[in-house]
């Protein structure tokens, strides 16, 4: 349990939402990415629900221009609740998006100089506690949420704890790799990280899969990081120089996981989940079929 934990609790959230989602034009001219639904909700709302289960209270946004509906999907709405509880409709649907008053917090990144600047711009909110990050968009479902496994491993081990999973060794280029160590059970040891390497220079094929929790001395690393992959400030890069000063491990994450930066992903996670939605698998199903013959 979270409260018997020798840790400080990680009760703070930086959801890195200001990326302008050039994959997805001309749907993301006029509204964030993250507001694009996997049925019938945006994905930002699956990466704030995980971060509620984890135990987060406060929810800092780092967004951009145009990302004001980000903000507005986790306020009151209420002309709409008004409406439709004289219509006598169910307000259970928005019920489930609101953030208490007070706890959904926004930076702006202003400049789009990677991952590693976007979480640095939150370092006021974040200030001395440790915190976790969670990329949107890599959807995680899991029967137990992947920022909450994270915690419960941070729980045991605390200092820094990053979600980890394998993939092709075709793949790795795409992402962060973890040079693994000691393993116990779900628990790597990390003792190194490379951004984006060629595919032959990885240490691994263990990818770091957009769950983190980080103490706050990363932001002093971040303060003075020049720029790496890609021209970018790198988050990984912040993290590789943590290593050997703070323990450092990857979990190893027990579900499954949807690129819902790329298109097929998008797909791929509407289907999965449609067929996991008691209302909705039957037909789903049926439709499938009516697809696959
Ligand atoms: C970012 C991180 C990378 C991580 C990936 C997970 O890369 O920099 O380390 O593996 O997210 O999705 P991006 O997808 O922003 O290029």
């Amino acid at each position: 349990m979270t409260n018997q934990s020798l840790h400080k609790p990680i009760r703070k959230a930086v959801f890195p939402v200001a990326g302008l989602g050039t994959r997805f034009l001309p749907a993301t001219k006029a509204i964030p990415k993250e507001m694009l639904p996997i049925i019938d909700r945006p994905l930002i709302q699956y990466a704030v629900d995980e971060a509620r289960e984890a135990g987060i209270e406060q929810f800092i946004f780092v967004t951009g221009r145009g990302k004001v509906a980000l903000v507005e999907h986790f306020d009151t709405a209420f002309e709409l609740e008004a409406t439709m509880n004289e219509r006598g409709k169910s307000l259970a649907p928005l019920a489930e998006t609101r953030i208490q008053p007070g706890n959904l917090l926004t930076v702006r990144q202003q400049v789009p100089l990677g991952l590693g600047h976007a979480i640095w711009c939150a370092r006021a909110i974040v200030g001395d506690d440790p915190f976790a990050v969670i990329l949107p968009d890599e959807l995680m479902v899991g029967k137990t949420g992947c920022l909450r496994q994270l915690v419960d491993a941070y729980d045991k081990v605390g200092g820094n704890i990053i979600s980890a999973l394998e993939v092709s060794h075709d793949e790795v280029s795409s992402y962060g790799v973890i040079a693994p160590g000691e393993r116990e059970g779900a628990l790597t040891k990390v003792t190194g990280l490379v951004e984006k390497p060629k595919r032959d220079e990885a240490p691994s094929n263990l990818i770091v899969s957009g769950r983190y929790i980080l103490q706050p001395e990363v932001m002093h690393i971040l303060g003075v990081q020049e720029a790496g992959a890609g021209g970018e400030i790198q988050l990984t890069d912040a993290m590789a120089r943590m290593i050997g000063k703070q323990p450092f491990n990857a979990v190893t994450f027990d579900g499954r996981r949807y690129d819902c930066g790329s298109k097929l992903g998008f797909v791929e996670a509407t289907i999965a989940l449609a067929l996991e939605r008691p209302d909705m698998a039957n037909d789903v199903r049926a439709l499938l079929d009516k697809f696959s013959n």
